[in-house]
């Protein structure tokens, strides 16, 4: 059985202190057991975000890291620094950090390899823009970021390794992929993992979607049979809307 995963977006919101209310609150919410729960915090609050989520079923994720381990590289985070405070997992390749920080795929397959070796856990996110699946190239640019980055993995490394569908389109925007539409593009990316490698990895692999999933369409796209949980950005920002997408599986 594929692990459900619900994780939590927070990207560049919330001070300290909204931080440790926003957990206190998460924490009061009643989280079914059969769902992984994450959140990724800005790095300012990931050492409290571990202490104050210890003993909890909550998991504290960062939201990126540098590609060297350290050196001089003002302003970023390495894969040890986290794995120093007490976090083992991060994701990589949002489409924020493509659009506005100029992460390629190759900065990606290198991130991943860093963090493999440092043994963080990966949620590895990638989607097409809008005027890709106008053009009807979507299929083909999702195939090729999860080559580009991820297909030099050997099979046991993708035990390490979450997928995220996000289309950009959806990012943000209140516009959803509808089911059938995420469900159509995780079958392919499962269709892709198994011409790659084999399809019991091909199985084996969480994908989760990400783009504007709301507690009023989580059940539906949920309940399609190759997505396996959600990455949510907007409504992981209240405690109530997370709790209840998490308890829409
Ligand atoms: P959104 O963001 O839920 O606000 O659309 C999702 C994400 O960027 O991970």
């Amino acid at each position: 059985m594929r692990k459900q995963i619900v994780a939590g977006n927070w990207k560049m919101n919330l001070d300290a202190a909204q931080s440790q209310e926003l957990i206190t609150a998460l924490k009061s919410e009643k989280l079914s057991n059969a769902v992984q729960v994450a959140i990724a915090t800005p790095f300012v609050h990931l050492a409290s975000a571990v202490s104050q989520t210890k003993g909890s079923d909550i998991g504290v994720v960062a939201q990126n890291m540098h590609q060297a381990i350290s050196g001089a590289f003002t302003g970023e985070i390495s894969a040890p620094m986290l794995k120093s405070i007490g976090v083992n997992t991060t994701l990589l390749g949002h489409s924020e950090r493509r659009a506005y920080f100029h992460e390629t795929d190759t900065m990606l397959a290198e991130k991943v390899n860093t963090a493999l070796e440092n043994e963080l856990e990966i949620i590895f996110c990638f989607g097409e823009e809008l005027e890709q699946r106008k053009s009807g190239s979507h299929f083909d640019v999702v195939s090729s970021q999860l080559r580009n980055a991820l297909f030099h993995l050997d099979t046991t490394q993708w035990k390490h390794i979450v997928l995220a569908y996000e289309p950009v389109w959806a990012i943000g925007t209140g516009e959803t992929a509808s089911p059938e539409q995420a469900q159509e593009m995780h079958a392919h990316i499962r269709d892709v993992l198994a011409s790659q490698y084999d399809d019991s990895l091909a199985q084996s692999v969480s994908i989760l979607y990400g783009g504007s999933v709301k507690p009023s369409n989580a059940k539906e796209i949920f309940a399609k049979p190759d997505v396996d949980g959600g990455l949510i950005g907007g409504a992981s920002l209240n405690a109530a809307d997370f709790a209840a997408i998490v308890n829409a599986f």
